[in-house]
């Protein structure tokens, strides 16, 4: 038996809502076919927006959403794409298959689907190629009450109001795609860009910067010491990605055991990441005042055969519901410091929620995976210790069970707990320090391989079921998890 202790008689932080937040960029057919759609399309929308996802992404309660890239960010000029949308001028997605963008879907658009499924917007802003004046007038257009140029032009082009912008982001990967800087320019940019990204009004912007990719611990090291008292939060960018040589095919459906291993192991790399930036960063802000924002994190495998190598468009199976599973995880328990993350990215792009195709709609194994953990959100966070196995393969090991445990404010005690090897159950004694139980009940989501996925036709093929693995014994509980799975357990004191 493998031993868990939950102390759920302390507190620890609170998990933020927006832990579990999404990123949606006009790349591929994340914006266009999958949220937009336009007025007059056959397939039911509101002011052109889906109303299919719209419910789907309703259900999950995502708290927020970014917008407009990652790397389109740093092409995008927002007055492009504002006024009657046949008036507003083409560009070319140059970064993402040199399509022609209609700008069609822009500002307003963006913030009526965020109002459309209750999410708080995150709007990065173009550091790389747009202007200090260009940004300033953004957040003018977007939360500026009174009368001045940007807000007299939202109020023509039909908005009223202005609107809460709760989080912007100055610039993304400006160490890459969004000018290829040195984390000292950055540093004096960001620096100059926030100066101009104002509070209108009752409007507090939470600003973030542009943090490091992976493991650049010397660009989260400068950009704390140059720039942090400028800054509420700091990105961190991170894919889950096979490895090996260059060229080594990576489906993301046709896999053995080595591949899910292999993509396991490399996602628990975040906690390795997250740790030591948080560290640098404690190093500068031993408040934690500044959140760690992984505002770009989730699987990148091959395209689909026959799809547009530059749309990213993949397919999401059981192997990333227990990625998702195992970064969250992750995510609640750095909750002190990491108070925002943003899966990459929401519809049809790498490790999506939703995937459409024309009227057809199909949530992935990851979409459930959200569905359950949400019991999490702003749920304070409970210390636990777990003693699991390990899960072998080919001379290397990870733990085989992952947990996060949360108290919510009804009192009610949430587990989420992954179980990453394929072939063998995990049983666990669960201690509860300070709780005793009278009911548990939960989900699971598994399925009879590991390659599982849902298609248009079988959307259904990976779906939560009830689970009647856990049994209240001795004060505790007994938690029989099954091989690759991902359960949430409620449970009643
Ligand atoms: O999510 C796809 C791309 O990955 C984003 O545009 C960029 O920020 C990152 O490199």
């Amino acid at each position: 038996m493998q031993q868990l202790i939950i102390n759920a008689d302390q507190g620890g932080a609170t998990i933020s809502k927006h832990i579990y937040g999404h990123f949606a960029e006009h790349l591929g057919r994340c914006i266009y076919e999958g949220i937009w759609v336009g007025e007059d399309s056959p397939i039911p929308n509101t002011r052109g927006i889906r109303n299919d996802v719209v419910a789907a992404l309703r259900k999950v309660a995502i708290p927020v959403l970014r917008w407009p890239g990652g790397c389109f960010a740093d092409e995008y000029h927002w007055q492009d794409g504002i006024g009657p949308r046949g008036q507003r001028p083409s560009m070319v997605n140059t970064h993402w298959g040199g399509v022609t963008e209609n700008n069609h879907f822009g500002t307003h658009e963006f913030m009526d689907l965020c109002e459309q499924i209750g999410a708080a917007p995150y709007i990065c802003g173009n550091v790389g190629s747009g202007t200090v004046q260009e940004m300033q007038q953004w957040v003018e257009y977007l939360t500026l009450d009174g009368q001045s140029p940007m807000a007299d032009r939202r109020r023509a082009n039909g908005r009223d109001l202005p609107w809460a912008l709760p989080f912007f982001g100055v610039g993304n990967e400006n160490w890459g795609c969004g000018g290829q800087m040195r984390p000292e320019y950055y540093a004096d940019e960001y620096r100059r860009y926030q100066t101009y990204v104002r509070n209108f009004g009752g409007n507090r912007v939470f600003k973030i910067a542009c943090g490091p990719n992976s493991d650049n611990y010397h660009w989260t090291d400068v950009l704390m010491r140059e720039a942090a008292r400028h800054m509420h939060g700091l990105s961190l960018h991170y894919y889950t990605r096979l490895g090996g040589p260059r060229g080594t095919p990576s489906s993301a459906t046709e896999f053995g055991e080595a591949e899910w291993f292999a993509i396991l192991r490399n996602t628990l790399r975040m906690e390795e990441l997250v740790t030591k930036h948080s560290t640098i960063m404690d190093r500068h802000d031993a408040e934690r005042r500044v959140a760690l924002v992984v505002d770009e994190w989730g699987t990148w495998y091959d395209v689909e055969p026959g799809t547009n190598p530059r749309f990213l468009y993949q397919q999401n199976t059981l192997r990333d519901a227990l990625v998702a599973g195992l970064n969250l995880n992750i995510f609640n328990a750095h909750a002190e410091r990491v108070r925002m993350a943003n899966l990459a990215q929401t519809v049809n792009v790498l490790q999506a929620l939703v995937l459409t195709d024309g009227p057809r709609i199909a949530t992935t194994p990851t979409y459930h995976v959200y569905d359950m953990y949400q019991v999490h959100q702003d749920a304070t966070l409970l210390p636990c210790a777990i003693q699991t196995d390990m899960y072998r393969h080919d001379e290397q090991e990870i733990p085989q069970v992952s947990v996060s445990a949360s108290r919510n404010a009804a009192g009610r005690l949430h587990l989420t707990l992954c179980n990453v090897d394929p072939r063998r159950e995990a049983a666990l004694r669960c201690e509860l320090r300070g709780l005793a139980p009278t009911t548990v009940a939960g989900t699971v989501l598994t399925a009879a391989t590991m390659q599982a996925y849902n298609t248009f036709d079988r959307p259904d093929a990976v779906r939560p079921t009830g689970f009647d693995g856990a049994k209240i014994a001795n004060g505790g509980l007994t938690i029989t998890l099954p091989p690759m799975s991902v359960t949430a357990l409620a449970v009643e004191s």
